[in-house]
């Protein structure tokens, strides 16, 4: 039996999600990624998961982003369809219901690097690598690449990376904003995990409220966004988890939210 390109593996609430093609440094081919975008499908109407990490298999890519070797022998059309098809895929996972912690466990190069910045957390190995290379393969980053590096960065340093097309450190990624942490040597999934179920304990439509109105508002101008912010809190209040938080505010315990 030929082995899944994507392994899901569940802890309590949170699913991990592993790229599964070490051989080929975790790179996305078609295939991958119709795997993952029913894997999304499934993730987003499920009540039981309540945080997702995507990582790589393998300890030296995190995901090396096309399959180059896939793409060698794609027609124009076939090339077109690829793009898209990631588009959407990264698309569906930064709008997923669930947040999303990019565990960063090698190289991220071209796709990678889009799909880490496609995630709400990102945390690296420190042996980790970034780079949107693609204008070194006679085209652009086209999974988002060019909008998302901007914003998580600012538009100079985007540029410098983008048009140089250049290699930098999980040290680097983290000097400029690309990324949220470094985890210590060895501790990648462990820090993932942990930083996974301290968001999993809250309240799941709080958080699937909050991450929207960051998303949402982020794009447009503060009253906007603040009377999204205002519709997204409307959606918390008829809820039983946020009766059950003051219930447990006065009984002076750990509130157990059920998602409902
Ligand atoms: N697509 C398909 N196969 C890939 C790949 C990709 N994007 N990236 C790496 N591989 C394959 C290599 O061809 C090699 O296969 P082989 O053993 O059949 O020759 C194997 O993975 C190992 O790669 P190698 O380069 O030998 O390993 P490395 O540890 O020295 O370097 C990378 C790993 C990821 C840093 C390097 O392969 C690389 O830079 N890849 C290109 C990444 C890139 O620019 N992606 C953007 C695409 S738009």
């Amino acid at each position: 039996m030929q082995e899944k390109n994507i392994l899901t593996d569940k802890k309590d609430s949170v699913l991990i999600v592993t790229l599964n093609r070490p051989k080929f440094m975790n790179a996305l081919n078609i295939e991958t990624l119709k795997e993952g975008k029913e894997i999304l499908t499934d993730v987003y109407f499920d009540p039981d998961i309540r945080a997702v990490i995507i990582t790589g298999a393998g300890d030296r890519a995190f995901c090396a982003g096309a399959d180059l070797k896939e793409r060698e022998k794609m027609n124009e059309v076939q090339v077109r369809h690829y793009i898209k098809t990631i588009r959407e895929t990264l698309i569906d996972i930064e709008n997923l219901s669930k947040p999303v912690i990019c565990a960063i466990n090698g190289a991220a190069l071209g796709g990678g690097t889009e799909l880490a910045m496609a995630c709400d957390i990102r945390i690296a190995d420190p042996q980790a690598t970034f780079g949107l290379t693609e204008v070194t393969l006679g085209i652009i980053p086209a999974g988002g690449g060019t909008q998302r590096l901007p914003r998580l960065v600012g538009i100079g340093k985007a540029k410098e990376l983008i048009l140089t097309g250049k290699r930098i450190s999980a040290q680097e990624a983290l000097n400029i904003g690309l990324i949220n942490r470094v985890a210590l040597e060895g501790k990648l999934m462990d820090e993932a995990l942990e930083m996974a179920q301290s968001i999993a304990k809250n309240a799941p439509f709080a958080v699937q409220q909050a991450k929207f109105a960051i998303n949402r508002g982020y794009e447009i101008d503060i009253y906007s966004g603040l009377a999204l912010e205002s519709k997204a809190y409307d959606v918390c209040i008829p809820t039983k988890d946020r009766i059950e938080a003051l219930k447990a505010f006065k009984e002076k315990r750990k509130p157990v939210f059920k998602g409902e």
